[in-house]
C-alpha cells in the first residue's frame, strides 16, 4: 500500500493494481449491435425468441440496440476517452456465418473494422466466440443438444480467426455457457426458451466439447494466441450454516453454476454428486447426457487455458427450507435456476440477508468476489498456472439523467460506489496471491437485457434510445480516475 497526499490536506491510502494490469469494458454483440437483418445478417436464436410473445419485456428486441454497427467509431472515440486497456466484445456467428453456411465477407468485415478502429486507439481488442446467439437454422437442426453444433462451432471460429487472427491476440470461446445451457434449455428464460432437463444437461456438454475444440484447433494454428473460456461463478452461502438441508442446497448452487463447469475444464469430469442428485429427478435425462459423453470428450474438453474469464454480480443466500419470511414480490431474478435440475423435494430457497440490491434484484456484495477469486485460483487455476480475469461485473440501477450545463449527466453514484467496492476486492485478491489480472466493467453501453429488454441499464455510459447520443455517468468518470491513477484510493 502506498500512503499519497491527495488535494487539500487529507492523506488517503492508495491502492495500487498489479503491474500490467487490464482495464476493460465488455458488450455482446446482439445486445449492442443493431443492423439484425443487415449485410446479409440472418436471424438468430434471439431474433426468433424475442418475437415470442412474453419471452422479453415489452417485446423488446435487439433489431436496432445501440446501434453500434453504424455507431463503432463514436464508441471506440468513448472507450479512448476513458482511458480503456481493452475491450470485450463478441462476433455474431449470424453476422459471420449466416444460417450457419459459408462466410458473409461483409459480416466480417464489420469485425475488422472495429478491430482496426481499436487498435489504432491502443485498445487491446478481446474477442468472445459465442455469446448466446446461435444461428436460428442451427437450433432448427437441434442446437446445442445436437453434437454436430460443437463441430459447426468450429468452423464459425476458424472462419473469424482466418479474418481477425493477424490483428487479434486473446480469444474467449464461450460466455457464461451456464447461461446458454440451464438458462436456455431447461430453464427456458433465455433462448431458445426450452423446458428440458435432458437439453440443458447435453447442451452444456456440447458447449464445453466445442469449447475444447476450438481452443485445440485455434491452439494448432497459432501457438500464440491466448485462448480462454469465461464462466459465470459465484459464492453460495447456506443461510444457516447448522442446517443440513441449507447446506445441502448450498452445495448444489455451488456445483450446477462453478463446479458443472469447472471440474471438466480443469480435468476432472462432471461432478457426480450433481449428477445423482439430477438422477433422482430424471433418470432418462441423465442417461441421455451420459450417452453424449463419449470417449475422449472429457480430455477433449480440459485443454489448459491462457486465461479463465470469471463473470461475478452476486451470491447465493440459500437454505433447503422456505424461508418464514418470504422474498418480496418481483425479487425472483431471471438468472436464478429456474426448471433447473434439481432434486425434487429438494427446493432451493433463497433468503434475505440485507444487503442493498440492484434493480436486478440481484445483492451488492463485493467482498463475496474477494472469496470466489481466492477460492478459483487455489482449487482451479493456480495448479494450472491459469491467470484470472474479471471478465464482468456490473450493476443495473434506475439511472435519472439530467440536463446540467448543456450536457446530460447521470449522478450514478450507487454504481459508482459498486465499481469503486469491487475493483477493491480485486486488489484484496491480488494482495492475498491471486494471480488475477484485468477486469472489464459489464457494461461499456446501457444495452438489451436479454429477457429484460431495455428496461435494466448496466452501463457508464447512458444510451438514449430515441436519438442513440451516449452521455459518460459519473461511473464512467470515477472509472476513468481510477484507471489514469492505476490505484485504488480508500
Ligand atoms: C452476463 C452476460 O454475459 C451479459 O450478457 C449480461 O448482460 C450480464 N450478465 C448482465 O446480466
Amino acid at each position: 500500500m502506498t500512503i499519497v497526499a491527495r488535494e487539500g490536506s487529507a492523506l488517503t491510502a492508495s491502492r495500487p493494481f498489479p503491474t500490467g494490469f487490464l482495464f476493460g469494458a465488455a458488450t455482446a454483440a446482439y445486445q449492442i449491435e443493431g443492423a439484425a437483418f443487415e449485410d446479409g445478417r440472418t436471424a438468430s436464436i434471439w431474433d426468433t425468441f424475442s418475437r415470442v410473445p412474453g419471452a422479453v419485456i415489452r417485446g423488446d428486441n435487439g433489431d436496432v440496440a445501440c446501434d453500434h454497427y453504424h455507431r463503432y467509431r463514436d464508441d471506440v472515440a468513448l472507450m479512448r476517452e476513458l482511458g480503456l486497456d481493452t475491450y470485450r466484445f463478441s462476433t455474431s456467428w449470424s453476422r459471420v456465418r449466416p444460417d450457419g453456411g459459408p462466410v458473409n465477407q461483409r459480416g466480417i468485415d464489420f469485425y475488422k473494422r472495429l478491430v482496426d478502429e481499436l487498435r489504432d486507439a491502443d485498445i487491446i481488442p478481446w474477442l468472445t466466440l459465442y455469446h448466446w446467439d446461435l444461428p436460428q437454422a442451427l437450433e432448427e437442426r437441434g442446437g446445442w443438444t445436437a453434437r454436430e453444433t460443437s463441430d459447426r462451432f468450429v468452423d464459425y471460429a476458424l472462419s473469424v480467426h482466418d479474418a481477425l487472427g493477424d490483428r487479434v491476440g486473446i480469444w474467449t470461446t464461450l460466455n457464461e455457457p451456464w447461461c446458454s445451457s440451464f438458462l436456455s434449455y431447461t430453464g427456458g428464460i433465455h433462448a431458445p426458451g426450452r423446458t428440458s432437463i435432458a437439453d440443458g444437461l447435453t447442451a452444456s456438454h456440447h458447449l464445453l466439447l466445442g469449447h475444447g475444440r476450438v481452443v485445440s484447433a485455434l491452439r494448432e494454428r497459432d501457438a500464440t494466441l491466448n485462448l480462454g473460456l469465461t464462466l459465470n461463478l459465484t459464492v453460495a452461502e447456506p443461510a444457516d450454516p447448522t442446517r443440513p438441508e441449507d447446506v445441502d442446497a448450498a452445495r448444489r448452487i455451488d456445483g450446477q453454476f462453478n463446479r458443472w463447469f469447472l471440474d471438466p475444464v480443469f480435468g476432472r469430469g462432471y461432478p457426480q454428486d450433481i449428477v445423482a442428485d439430477v438422477r433422482v429427478v430424471d433418470a432418462a435425462a441423465v442417461a441421455a447426457f451420459e450417452e453424449a459423453v463419449r470417449p475422449g470428450d472429457l480430455e477433449a474438453i480440459a485443454q489448459p487455458l491462457d486465461a479463465l474469464g470469471v463473470n461475478y454480480y452476486h451470491g447465493e443466500f440459500v437454505g433447503g427450507t422456505a424461508p418464514a419470511q418470504p422474498p418480496l414480490p418481483g425479487d425472483a431474478p431471471t438468472d436464478r435456476p429456474v426448471g433447473s435440475p434439481w432434486p425434487a423435494g429438494h427446493d432451493i430457497h433463497w433468503y434475505e440477508r440485507g444487503l442493498p440490491r440492484t434493480s436486478m434484484h440481484w445483492e451488492v456484495q463485493p467482498e463475496a468476489l474477494t472469496t470466489l477469486l481466492e477460492r478459483v485460483w487455489r482449487e482451479y487455476a493456480e495448479a494450472a498456472s491459469t491467470p484470472l480475469y474479471v471478465t464482468e461485473n456490473g450493476a443495473a440501477y434506475d439511472d435519472r439523467p439530467v440536463f446540467e450545463d448543456g450536457v446530460t449527466r447521470v449522478h450514478d453514484d450507487e454504481r459508482v460506489a459498486f465499481l469503486r467496492g469491487h475493483l477493491g476486492a480485486i486488489v484484496d485478491a491480488a494482495d492475498a496471491g491471486v494471480d488475477v489480472r484485468g477486469y472489464f466493467y459489464w457494461s461499456l453501453l446501457d444495452n438489451f437485457e436479454w429477457a429484460w429488454g431495455y428496461d435494466k441499464r448496466f452501463g457508464i455510459v447512458r444510451v438514449d434510445y430515441d436519438t442513440q447520443e451516449r452521455a459518460l455517468k459519473d461511473s464512467a468518470l470515477e472509472y476513468r480516475r481510477v484507471i489514469a491513477a492505476r490505484a485504488i484510493d480508500v
